[in-house]
């Protein structure tokens, strides 16, 4: 451990964290150790991290100095906010900032920020083709972490923007799978129309951000995005098709319909959906297929994690 870099991982139990924590854990040989954060260093994850080999240590993303402790020897930082867990995009500029200045206290000299593009470049607040949310957002919970990206930028923070993209675990976890319609039959519902969806298994996502620690000073001040697979829904619910067994159909709704759907959240996810179809060219464009498998070879396409996941999704 003493020679190796250390690697601080925010949500480390969670989706993107674990990820890249079990990308370091797997390279013994890479000369990067991982330090696990969480705030509840008993929890079974967190066990279950430790037992792999990672270092366990609390810290909050609402608590500056334990954040500062987390990071302290640090060689590099993983950081992520956790909108769907507060909807609040101000908090998640708040604990972005918090992070930055922890990063910059703790001297690291590499870290990655999970963020997303600012919608409003694209469509002006001004712009009556959706709702402005909140008073000042289009999608809120990409707006809040582009805003974030000057805050490790003003604190020359040695940084890699991390552009993610759509997790395919959203099928499984949060409702945005395929849903029997009136008629018995299976459908994937999203306001896409005919345009590509950049997708990802979350777990990808931690392996390209380690490719990224690897890669040195490479991506150090550059916004890196990760795919996948670029998918329409129609490919998607055929692949669905196939991988399920049963019909699955793909229904386009208008983003206007998906905002009306009324669960937490709805709006900002269909204003979220219209962006990646009316900027499908340069939503894609970010995340590119080559740079993410050059960062992480075994990066997987939709069918090969269909195969591996069909059976949690939830077809109810
Ligand atoms: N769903 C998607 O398709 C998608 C795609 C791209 C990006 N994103 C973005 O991903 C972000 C969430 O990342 P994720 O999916 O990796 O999260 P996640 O799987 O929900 O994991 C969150 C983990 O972070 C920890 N955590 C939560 N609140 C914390 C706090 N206050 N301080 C310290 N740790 C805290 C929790 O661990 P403990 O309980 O152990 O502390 C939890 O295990 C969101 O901001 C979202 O916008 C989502």
């Amino acid at each position: 451990m003493a020679d190796k870099n250390i690697i601080a991982v925010v949500g480390a139990t969670g989706a993107q964290g674990g990820g890249v924590v079990r990308a370091i854990l797997n390279d013994p040989s890479g000369g990067f150790a991982a330090r696990a954060i969480t705030r509840d260093v008993h929890s079974d994850k967190a066990k279950a991290l430790a037992k792999l080999g990672a270092e366990v240590v609390a810290a909050d993303v609402d608590d500056e100095e334990s954040l500062q402790r987390a990071f302290k020897g640090a060689y590099g930082v993983y950081c992520v906010t956790f909108f769907w867990a507060h909807f609040s995009p101000e908090k998640e500029i708040a604990e972005a900032s918090s992070m930055a200045r922890a990063a910059k206290a703790a001297g690291v000299r590499h870290a990655i920020w999970s963020t997303f593009e600012d919608t409003r470049t694209w469509v002006p607040l001004s712009d009556n083709r959706m709702p402005t949310l909140m008073g000042r957002y289009k999608v809120a919970h990409f707006d809040a972490k582009a805003e974030a990206n000057d805050v490790f930028r003003d604190l020359g923070v040695p940084t890699t923007f991390l552009l993610t993209s759509f997790y395919w675990e959203n099928l499984i976890y949060f409702g945005l799978g395929p849903k029997k319609g009136p008629d018995g039959k299976l459908a994937l519902t999203y306001p896409m129309g005919d345009k590509k969806l950049p997708g990802i298994a979350s777990e990808d996502i931690g392996k390209c951000a380690y490719g990224i620690f690897k890669k040195g000073r490479e991506f150090i001040g550059k916004t890196v995005g990760v795919a996948g697979e670029h998918l329409t829904g129609a490919q998607m619910a055929n692949a669905l098709t196939r991988a399920l067994g049963q019909d699955v159909r793909y229904n386009n709704v208008s983003p206007d319909v998906y905002r009306s759907f009324g669960f937490p959240g709805a709006e900002d996810l269909g204003n979220m959906f219209q962006i990646k179809r009316d900027f499908e060219s340069a939503y894609c464009g970010a995340r590119s297929l080559e740079v993410s498998r050059s960062l992480n070879p075994s990066l997987q396409t939709f069918e090969q994690w269909l195969a591996q996941n069909k059976n949690r999704i939830p077809l109810e």
